[in-house]
């Protein structure tokens, strides 16, 4: 196909493959959504009708404002806003809550942006260890807290843990982590990058704070994008508006939130966030059967002996860590094509998503697949080991 200039090809991975890559699986677009890519593509395409007080989450045409209320409910908080990406709640939150010098307690597999935000603010991250099965529990939360207060002689300005992390896809005891929380008095931010726009995300059965949510990752959207989510104490704090006033000009900039900047996501992306949006709230009710998909494929993909699934099991989450050092890995040594011979037998078999050469330690996404493709997924990694005269 002819690229679109030279450099950029077209990009027809999602229509001519399966694509079971492990960040790229919910982010995949609704049709809605890419519609609403090429019409409000210019530039600031929904500041036509934007009119007093001039902010990005009061435009009614397109339906922000709607939308944002919409967000809300949907993750049961109180205020919510569309960011640039889970990344930048994190900031947003850190920049408002912890000083310099103070502590925020991540888990020891939390994102590194998280880790990133705090730094550039000038304060400190400590980690919480996992668990033998690569959870983070709720008692290891609390210990860790006690350690900090003792060392330090404060308490952690902020506990930010993920709903499922990028590790293992693993789903943590996050309403009990928010509460042990609660009894120590430090805000919870709930990192629903791989949740919110997946399944079922109530912040305050969760006992969360703030909610974060990743439009790219998990909520049909393109990049960048992202949602923060907060209770209405801790909203009147992240979402503050400004307060200074030109020295000179004696100006003052109304309404405007001083951690947004103003303005977030201007364009294409939050529009196309919002057309995904009415299929984003009902696809979050069929997450029983996304689950019983990526257990079925779990359980086919082990019939293969030497598999081993890294991840819980049974899975609760799409996003699972497999390794096949002993099965495919081991056909790689001797092997022309070293680990390339896999991922070309899966391509062949129109599956692509592990990273090209990877047979040992590697993550999958099953979501959004259909049960035939499912099938299909699973019985190609059969069918591979089978020629292979692994079974
Ligand atoms: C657990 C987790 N949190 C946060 C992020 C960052 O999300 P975003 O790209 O929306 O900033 C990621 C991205 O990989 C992630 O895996």
């Amino acid at each position: 196909m002819e690229p679109i200039i030279p450099g950029i090809q077209v990009r027809s991975r999602e229509e001519d493959y399966i694509n079971i890559q492990p960040i790229q699986a919910a982010g995949r677009l609704t049709l809605e959504a890419r519609k609403a890519l090429i019409s409000y593509g210019d530039g600031y395409s929904v500041c036509d009708f934007c009119l007093r007080p001039f902010r990005l989450d009061k435009i009614h045409k397109p339906a922000i404002n709607q939308f944002t209320l919409d967000l809300a409910e949907f993750l049961n908080m109180d205020e919510a806003r569309v960011v640039r990406g889970a990344r930048r709640a994190f900031q947003i939150v850190v920049n408002s809550l912890v000083e310099k010098g103070e502590t925020v307690l991540v888990s020891s597999i939390g994102h590194y942006s998280l880790a990133l935000a705090v730094e550039s603010r000038g304060a400190l991250w400590r980690e919480v260890p996992l668990n033998e099965e690569n959870i983070v529990t709720s008692e290891d939360v609390a210990s860790k807290i006690d350690s900090i207060k003792k060392e330090s002689g404060s308490l952690p300005k902020l506990v930010a843990i993920h709903h499922v992390d990028y590790q293992f896809g693993n789903l943590h005891p996050v309403a009990e982590i928010g509460k042990v929380c609660r009894d120590y008095g430090i805000p919870f931010l709930l990192n629903g990058a791989y949740t919110v726009g997946t399944m079922p995300v109530d912040g305050k059965k969760l006992n969360a704070d703030f909610v974060v949510g990743s439009g790219h990752k998990s909520m049909a959207a393109p990049a960048p994008t992202g949602v923060l989510a907060a209770t209405e104490e801790y909203a009147a704090k992240v979402f503050r508006t400004t307060k200074a006033e030109g020295d000179v000009s004696g100006r003052k900039f109304g309404i405007k939130e001083t951690e947004l900047l103003g303005c977030t996501v201007m364009g294409a992306p939050l529009v196309a966030l919002m057309a995904s949006f009415p299929k984003v709230r009902e696809r979050v009710k069929n997450w029983d059967d996304e689950v019983e998909k990526v257990n079925y494929f779990t359980q086919e993909f082990l019939k293969i002996p030497g598999n081993k699934v890294l991840s819980e099991l049974p899975r609760k989450h799409t996003l699972t860590k497999v390794d096949t050092t002993e099965t495919f890995g081991k056909v790689s040594e001797t092997h022309k094509k070293k680990g390339y011979f896999f991922t070309n037998e899966l391509s062949k078999r129109g599956i692509v998503g592990p990273f090209p050469g990877a047979t040992h330690a590697y993550k999958i996404n099953t979501y959004g697949l259909s049960w035939s493709q499912i099938k299909h997924l699973s019985e190609s990694y059969l069918d591979i080991a089978r020629e292979y005269d692994l079974i």
